[in-house]
């Protein structure tokens, strides 16, 4: 059985007293809760305070981007190696944001999950397609063809343990969520890909997310779907009672 597991992606939104003002909220909100894996993604300024502030709670602290070299001349950059040294479990590799305003491409994301292994993060990459794309009839195309590609340099070890998260870039922040069904098929329809390559034994043990538009209120549909093992969540977890809601979705 695969564990549901609901991360929270701030983005670029909370200062630091913010981050930590929300540790002390979520801490009570979430005590005791063991029945999903919750982690937050926040801005690499904030994480040493998360780190801090989450201690002992089970929920798991993630960068949202890293560049795929130990160290070296990338002004601006982070590195995994930095990552590991700060005790971060997690990194969303290939979100769409980045995609497309920062121009990320497939052979990019692709070093950078492999380099998230090689320290020890846990990639949750982001696939998803564009309005048009939907609208053509390319969704499992698109989206199988950014997944694929980004797993092409690793182990079936490493597929396994790997998150993905499919987040349809037209239902991101624009309160226009897909309906259960279409995003139980196309996440099917991927959890197929990844058995086409690696065996259905592999693409079992795969965490297949989705994300655009999650929100309380429609949270425990979408995770009533059989493929559907969690969600990446960006504006409704950047308050502690709805990420907490969101978390407990099996409680409501
Ligand atoms: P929203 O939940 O704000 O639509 O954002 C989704 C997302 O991009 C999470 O990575």
């Amino acid at each position: 059985m695969r564990k549901p597991i609901i991360v929270a992606n701030w983005k670029m939104y909370k200062t630091r007293v913010e981050a930590e003002q929300f540790c002390e909220e979520i801490r009570p909100l979430l005590a005791g809760q063991d029945k999903v894996d919750a982690a937050i993604c926040a801005p690499a300024l904030q994480l040493d305070i998360l780190k801090a502030k989450l201690q002992n709670t089970g929920i798991g602290v993630g960068a949202q981007n890293m560049y795929p070299a130990a160290e070296g001349a990338f002004t601006g950059e982070i590195s995994p190696r930095m990552l590991q040294d700060m005790g971060i479990d997690y990194v969303i590799i290939g979100h769409s944001e980045r995609r497309e305003i920062f121009k990320e491409d497939n052979e990019l994301i692709k070093a950078k999950v492999k380099s998230a292994y090689e320290y020890g993060l846990c990639p949750i990459l982001c696939v998803g397609e564009r309005l048009e794309q939907r609208e053509a009839g390319e969704t499992v195309e698109v989206c199988a063809g950014q997944l694929l590609s980004a797993l092409e340099d690793l182990t079936a070890e490493e597929v396994e343990q790997m998150i993905v998260a499919y987040e349809p870039i037209w239902a991101i922040g624009t309160g226009k969520v897909a309906t259960a069904q279409d995003a139980e098929d196309t996440i099917k329809a991927l959890r197929q890909a990844i058995a086409d390559k690696y065996g259905a034994a592999t693409a079992e043990k795969v965490r297949i997310q989705y994300g655009g538009s999650v929100k309380p209120e429609n949270v425990k549909e979408l995770m009533a779907q059989p493929n559907i093992d969690g969600a990446l969540v960006g504006g409704a977890s950047l308050k502690p009672e709805s990420f907490a809601k969101l978390v407990r979705y099996q409680e409501a």
